[in-house]
């Protein structure tokens, strides 16, 4: 249990590193809390105009989910798959809740699916693929976000011996609550009518 509170703590530290928030700082794009929706992630990076800060945000905010749950995996020799579990889960409470922001953290989209990926990466691909195909469909990032998200569990259950309750599902499940509670003021724009298209600039 010490180990597996240890590994929380480091996961939760690695993912609580606002990647976005510090690309667009440094590399001229201003405060992004202050631009489009506020978020942190990637999307609201692109609404800056910069595609190279928004990809770089991308990469290294699924990079940190994967490299926790990757962190669970090679510290933990036995009740690995718990480990890599509460991993997962933590990376993505440390991108939704970091102390440095006082809390306000982004959406999990990036973290969660990095996290996915390592968790699985059968699953972790087939999420991206649904995120990806829906927001081009779309053209609205939110949309294949949520559809990646009500995925990512089922599909961890279905490929993970089919108990929902075993600790890669269960970290899916909650990994998916999550993101979807992060993304409750996109979830009534969306039926409202008024989110915003991808990559349209915003001051
Ligand atoms: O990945 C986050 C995305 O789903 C929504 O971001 O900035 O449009 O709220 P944003």
């Amino acid at each position: 249990l010490p180990l597996l509170a240890a590994i929380a703590l480091l996961s939760y530290g690695i993912g609580s590193v606002p990647f976005g928030l510090l690309l667009a700082q440094f590399g001229g794009a201003g405060d992004i809390r202050r631009i489009g929706s506020g978020n942190i992630g990637a999307t609201n990076v692109l609404r800056t105009g910069r595609r190279g800060l928004a990809a770089a945000t991308l990469l290294l905010d699924g990079a940190k989910g994967a490299f926790a749950v990757a962190c669970g995996f090679i510290l933990s020799p036995f009740h690995t798959e718990q480990a890599m579990a509460v991993a997962a889960i933590f990376a993505v409470l440390g991108h939704c809740f970091p102390v440095w922001l006082k809390f306000h953290g982004g959406k999990g989209v990036a973290t969660g699916l990095g996290a996915a990926l390592a968790l699985d990466w059968r699953v972790g691909l087939a999420c991206c693929a649904i995120w990806l195909a829906v927001a081009r469909l779309t053209r609205i990032s939110s949309a294949g976000a949520l559809s990646a998200f009500v995925a990512l569990p089922v599909l961890l259950t279905l490929l993970n011996g089919g108990d929902p309750g075993a600790p890669i599902p269960l970290a899916g499940l909650l990994i998916a609550v999550l993101a979807l509670a992060r993304h409750h003021g996109n979830i009534r724009r969306l039926l409202s009518g008024a989110e915003p298209r991808i990559g349209r600039k915003t001051p």
